[in-house]
């Protein structure tokens, strides 16, 4: 564990973003029927579906009027940044976050506000974030591929344990009114995807609006825009000249990077931790069509 990472109740933060307190007060966080939330562990793709979300729910992102970068307009609860602004926001509000359950604002429960949760594979989420490590001057940068395939195993990473992210959100969601989704899932069919987006959110949209939303997040498209790429952050922070925000965007990228004996340690683990979950993951089901 690196000195820029506290833990705070069974989740590692990183000391420049939050404190205990900003996650204390989120608790009693007022939330309205309106509000929509995106939850994930990252690198599972937050900022795409944070550009999904966006250009459906708003028409000046559709048609280009309003371009602000993506922490800002889909603002993270737990970081200190834009919190003060939270009340002022005007409905409907989208807030993103990779907070596990038990530290969400416990009014989520009593109102129907909205929670899309997005998960991958992740084998894909663990290669994504040793790359992101490289990109995150105040992570570890000096970190080993193997020394980091073990702490994400063990869940001391940034944001805690993948297994225990998933595990707490399905076990827990019949409390939320929650739709699970997949980055494979957009991956494949990015306009099905939109619509069932738009279906959950009771938003009407004409195909022309469908296929704008579609192309304004494409991966190509995302990949030449600064403001989704972080492009904006101080270079205190973040390094572009070790990597890139928006890498490959592809699915299974973890077979170029893991050996046999990784893999076999790795699945030993994900049996073990996931045994219990009644879902079945589509990598385990026809993982070589991927
Ligand atoms: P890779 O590192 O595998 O390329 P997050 O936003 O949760 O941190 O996730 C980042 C991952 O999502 C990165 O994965 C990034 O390339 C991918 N991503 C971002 N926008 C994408 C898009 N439009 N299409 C496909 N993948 C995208």
């Amino acid at each position: 564990l690196n000195s820029f990472m506290f833990e705070y109740k069974g989740i590692y933060f990183y000391t420049g973003s939050t404190t205990p307190e900003i996650i204390d007060s989120l608790e009693h966080m007022e939330i309205r029927d309106s509000d929509v939330f995106l939850v994930t562990y990252p690198k599972s793709g937050t900022i795409w579906t944070q550009q999904v979300l966006n250009l459906i729910m708003h028409e000046r992102h559709r048609n280009g009027l309003e371009h602000i970068d993506n922490m800002t307009r889909a603002p993270w609860i737990e970081y200190n940044l834009h919190n003060d602004a939270f009340n002022s926001r005007q409905s409907p509000r989208l807030f993103t976050s990779h907070l596990p359950y038990y530290l969400m604002p416990k009014d989520l429960r009593f109102k129907r506000a909205k929670i899309i949760y997005v998960y991958r594979n992740p084998k894909d989420v663990l290669v994504s974030f040793y790359h992101f490590h490289k990109l995150y001057q105040k992570l570890e940068v000096t970190l080993e591929w193997e020394t980091f395939l073990g702490l994400f195993l063990s869940g001391r990473v940034l944001h805690g344990s993948w297994f225990d992210h998933i595990k707490g959100w399905y076990t827990h969601k019949e409390d939320y009114n929650i739709l699970f989704m997949t980055y494979e899932e957009l991956k494949k069919d990015l306009r099905s995807a939109v619509i069932k987006i738009c279906n959950f959110l009771d938003i009407k949209l004409n195909d022309d609006a469908v296929d704008t939303v579609v192309d304004k997040s494409s991966f190509k498209n995302m990949k030449q825009d600064p403001l989704a790429n972080y492009k904006f952050i101080s270079e205190k922070f973040l390094d572009f000249e070790k990597g890139e925000f928006l890498r490959k965007g592809t699915i299974g990228d973890w077979k170029n990077r893991m050996t046999v004996a990784q893999n076999e340690k790795f699945d030993k683990v994900y049996m073990e931790k996931m045994k219990d979950l009644p879902i079945k993951f589509f990598w385990d089901i026809n993982d070589e069509e991927q």
